[in-house]
């Protein structure tokens, strides 16, 4: 009997593809090309599932030239290339991949977060251009961490990761602002106070942005609110690209409206606004919060196990839409 067909999508660990080739026919991109949508669609016609990283969007004209898809399964937490209503109408289920990124994404906010306070990167540009030619007192004085006052917008599961570490390992003072508030439990295992949204941009020294993308948390940080912000404040952004208003940031940056921002993603990646470039107190660095092997290959695996799983009959083990399932 031949095996249901399915697509991955991009290059993956070929512990993976062994894997799944044991209950599928596997069409791979070890190549790792990147498709337009109309080869896109061509590859996955005849497909039942595909394996997706983010970059591949699923909405109505993919779903309608593919109608053999039963499911696609994100090897990532965040899935805002799905459009999940589509989706549904479709019958067709998304999986996406959380808990097992939660502690190295926190991990890497933490890390871009002490990077940009105490500027890492723009201090080690200077000794490598050859510019460190004395001492001084103040030469790239930065932020305080230790015992300052660090606000988490999207208190998931990652930003309660960010939370642990700033209040058990630097004593931060910690406050955030969530659509809904965390249990007291939760409050108290992360020493975490819940603010209003003004409240927490006004009063953190270090703002931390963890929301998920959609249409309401486009620009949740635009002009308006780097305007309420104090003048010695770092913004970090390991959420998704268009959560912060990327433009306004390079001019609050310029203008030293803010201290300083750390950035892993960006509006339009891998393309970056390019007055973002031209600023010196920016970290940035190219999506790579989960990026640790181990990480990687668990979010690869478990994308796997959801394919396997839901096409073998079982439930997903992680759904986003399981009332899709036809
Ligand atoms: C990465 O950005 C993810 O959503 O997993």
């Amino acid at each position: 009997m031949s095996k249901p067909q399915i697509l991955l999508a991009r290059a993956i660990f070929p512990e993976v593809i062994e894997r799944l080739s044991a209950h599928f026919d596997v069409e791979t991109n070890q190549a790792d090309d990147i498709w337009s949508k109309q080869i896109f669609i061509e590859r996955l016609k005849e497909k039942v599932g595909v394996l997706t990283t983010g970059g591949e969007r699923i909405d109505a004209e993919v779903l309608r030239a593919c109608p053999k898809v039963r499911i696609c399964a994100n090897m990532a937490v965040g899935y805002n290339n799905f459009d999940l209503e589509a989706m549904t109408t479709a019958g067709v289920l998304g999986t996406n991949a959380p808990d097992v990124l939660t502690e190295t994404t926190a991990d890497f906010g933490f890390a871009l977060l002490m990077a940009t306070a105490r500027r890492v990167t723009e201090s080690e540009h200077f000794l490598r251009a050859g510019q460190w030619t004395k001492w001084s007192y103040d030469l790239f004085a930065g932020a305080e961490v230790h015992g300052s006052t660090l606000g988490i917008i999207g208190m998931g599961r990652i930003g309660q990761g960010i939370a642990r570490r700033g209040a058990h390992g630097f004593g931060m003072n910690v406050i955030y602002h969530n659509r809904s508030r965390l249990t007291p439990q939760a409050e108290a295992d992360c020493k975490a106070k819940y603010v209003s949204k003004e409240e927490l941009l006004r009063t953190a020294d270090h703002v931390v942005l963890v929301v998920p993308y959609s249409p309401a948390s486009h620009h949740t940080i635009g002009a308006a609110e780097l305007a309420l912000m104090k003048p010695s404040a770092c913004l970090i952004n390991i959420a998704r690209g268009g959560i912060v208003d990327d433009k306004a940031l390079a001019e609050a940056l310029k203008n030293k409206r803010i201290a300083a921002a750390g950035l892993d993603v960006f509006e339009g990646e891998p393309v970056v606004t390019p007055e973002l470039l031209k600023v010196p107190n920016v970290v940035l660095t190219p999506h790579i919060a989960s990026a640790t092997i181990p990480t990687r290959r668990a979010m690869a695996m478990l994308a796997a196990d959801n394919l396997i799983a839901f096409l073998s009959g079982q439930a997903a083990l992680t759904p986003l839409n399981p009332f899709a399932v036809r």
